[in-house]
């Protein structure tokens, strides 16, 4: 085998320009250490691997050469953990709902820097298949933007326009699967064996079975099941979404080298992020759950060194909506970790968050928090409060059965709750992919309507609308104070409400996740600074706390944390170093925190209210306070 390294080596040498080999070389040999072991572990056994992966370290090269002078620089200028700022805050939508276009994007650019955004995530805006597309999550042109959405020429000067004002692009990378419209399924279907290997085509309708006996469910109401049968194909093709989303075989070294590619062209055109899409089911074994395998680690960490020789100010990010005990590993677990994706979202924390919202419980998320590992060096976490998908239950059913360290609560209850199910219960959203309201799969709805703000604007009760006010931001404070990079989801800054209007709309009448994915009301947006309503409100406070963020360096991604459950008043304390106290009331009734027990010290300032703290503190429900020692 050296003797082919060295040869494989030669022939990616040969193939860099002058201009970038000597540094391309340096990173190559650095990164080799990580690349060429996983892809052996993956694939030496492939007769097809020597082949196909000499091929494509010359086109590894041609992309590099072919990185745009300014992206080259960018990657000179990026230290690692160079996002580990108290000021990065990240903001997600969608191209359309958000402005129409990329060009209109690059046209509200302004807006979001002046909301202190400095991380962008457009939700895909890659050509998606026609007809139903799972919100663009069916990909059918990994190098082209969607005609509906602009050209690849906007992109490019979107992220220009970007860049410019210090905000990077994320862009969804959705590897797991491609759009049954896509180039290479079209080919699988006319009957192309090369094709057909790119998916996991399966001819026995036992061994579909043998496989479905022990993998889970995403869509159990929408698409039950995780295989699709396809007569063209002369048997089943594994969908483990919908049946127009084709699962990529990624045991194939073809499908590696083209859409590890794809993902370079991309960041060619600016893309600065990658969110690695369904991080979690890439590998498949029998008698598994298809999920977390070594093997999708594996394929991680040889992307993760494929970026850093080729584009290396990229960052990859997994979205891998699993249990918490899952989740560390994709930051990589080989070595001092660190080799995998250099953000994760923290999906566990986000709906310990609902939940102890809904049963008015501190320690559920104090639980989660102190059971969270510290990333590694160069990785931090994902803090949202909403996303464009539903509220997962299940990644909190180990912690709700009462083995996370907090007493045991009622996940179908929560599901109930937030479906306005619940005597009692302000919100307003619905249950998702549940079979019947006493097995909770997910929970849609935009976060104000959640809170029961909409509810209580309409019914025009002024306590209730403040209640509901100071869950959004208690939820929001929380985000922002916590240890990771905030991510805000678009509209939530104008406290926007679920927009039904989806029930219309021959494609996504069914996908109940629509109910959160609103359009952008640019009339309130546009008059945030003249307007007095609770848009304009919520917009001014979360702007301000955002700059309060990026002026207090204790709230840095990887500052360290701790967080308890204050035991004579249930209210949630988070420490961020010495001298940085967040506190969260999770009930709906006034409580006090002594302000002169040993914990805390005893002088404060009160950030949020502006003002010197007295002890004891009182804490209204719901409320949130940031105290800096003074
Ligand atoms: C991810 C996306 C989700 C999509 C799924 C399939 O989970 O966030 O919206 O339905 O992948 O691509």
């Amino acid at each position: 085998m050296p003797s082919n390294v060295n040869r494989l080596r030669q022939l990616f040498a040969d193939a860099l320009s002058a201009e970038v080999r000597d540094r391309a070389m340096l990173r190559f040999d650095h990164e080799e250490l990580a690349l060429m072991p996983s892809l052996r572990a993956l694939y030496a056994a492939d007769v097809r691997f020597v082949e196909v992966i000499g091929k494509w370290l010359i086109a590894l090269a041609q992309s590099i050469n072919a990185r745009p002078p300014a992206l080259r620089l960018l990657d000179e200028q990026r230290a690692s953990g160079w996002f580990d700022r108290s000021d990065m805050v990240g903001y997600c939508a969608y191209v359309d709902r958000f402005a129409g276009t990329l060009a209109g994007v690059e046209r509200r650019v302004g807006y979001l820097r002046d909301l202190g955004v400095r991380y962008l995530h457009l939700l895909p805006f890659l050509h998606t298949r026609s007809g139903d597309n799972d919100g663009g999550f069916a990909v059918r042109d990994y190098g082209e933007v969607d005609p509906a959405l602009g050209s690849n020429t906007d992109l490019a000067s979107l992220t220009a326009a970007l860049r410019a004002q210090g905000i990077s692009l994320c862009a969804d990378f959705v590897l797991n699967h491609t759009a049954d419209d896509h180039a290479w399924a079209i080919a699988a279907k006319s009957g192309s064996v090369t094709h057909q290997d790119y998916y996991h085509r399966i001819a026995d309708a036992g061994l579909v079975a043998r496989y479905e006996a022990t993998l889970p469910e995403v869509f159990p109401v929408s698409a039950p099941g995780n295989f699709t049968r396809v007569d063209a194909l002369d048997g089943w093709v594994w969908t483990t979404f919908y049946p127009y989303q084709w699962d990529l075989n990624w045991s194939n070294p073809k499908v590696f080298a083209e859409m590890s590619l794809a993902m370079l062209r991309l960041a060619n055109l600016g893309v600065e992020v990658f969110r690695i899409d369904s991080a979690a089911y890439l590998w498949k074994r029998l008698g598994t759950a298809c999920t977390n395998l070594p093997e999708c680690h594996l394929v991680l960490r040889a992307l993760r060194a494929v970026a850093a020789i080729a584009a290396p100010g990229v960052l990859l990010k997994a979205e891998a909506i699993m249990p918490m005990r899952e989740l560390p590993r994709y930051f990589g677990s080989g070595g001092r970790g660190g080799e995998e994706c250099h953000l994760a979202y923290h999906s566990s924390l986000m709906a310990a968050t609902w939940a102890g919202l809904a049963t008015q419980r501190a320690d559920i998320v104090a639980s989660v928090l102190t059971r969270s590992p510290r990333p590694p060096s160069g990785c931090a976490w994902i803090n949202y409060v909403r996303c464009h998908d539903d509220i997962g239950w299940q990644v909190l059913a180990h912690e709700a059965a009462g083995h996370g360290g907090c007493a045991p609560f009622d996940l179908d209850w929560v599901a109930r709750f937030y479906a306005g199910e619940v005597a009692g219960s302000y919100a307003q959203g619905e249950a998702f992919q549940s079979q019947g309201l006493e097995h909770a799969h997910g929970s849609n709805g935009m976060a104000a309507s959640l809170v029961g703000l909409h509810r209580a604007i309409a019914s025009g009760d002024a306590e209730q609308q403040q209640l509901a006010r100071r869950r959004l931001l208690l939820l929001y404070g929380l985000c922002l104070s916590g240890a990771g990079v905030p991510l805000l989801y678009m509209g939530d800054e104008l406290a926007l409400g679920n927009d039904e209007s989806f029930r219309l709309h021959p494609q996504r009448r069914l996908e109940g996740r629509w109910l959160h994915r609103p359009a952008m009301d640019w009339v309130l947006a546009d008059a945030v600074d003249a307007g007095d309503g609770i848009a304009a409100a919520t917009h001014a406070t979360l702007r301000r706390w955002i700059g309060l963020r990026a002026a207090h360096p204790e709230l840095a991604p990887s500052a360290p944390l701790r967080a308890w459950t204050d035991p004579g008043s249930a209210v949630l304390v988070v420490a961020r170093g010495e001298n940085f106290l967040a506190l969260f009331n999770f009930t709906d009734h006034v409580q006090t925190l002594d302000l002169r027990a040993p914990d805390h010290g005893d002088a404060w300032f009160d950030l949020l209210a502006g003002c010197r703290c007295l002890s004891p503190l009182r804490i209204e429900p719901y409320g949130t306070h940031w105290l800096v020692r003074q």
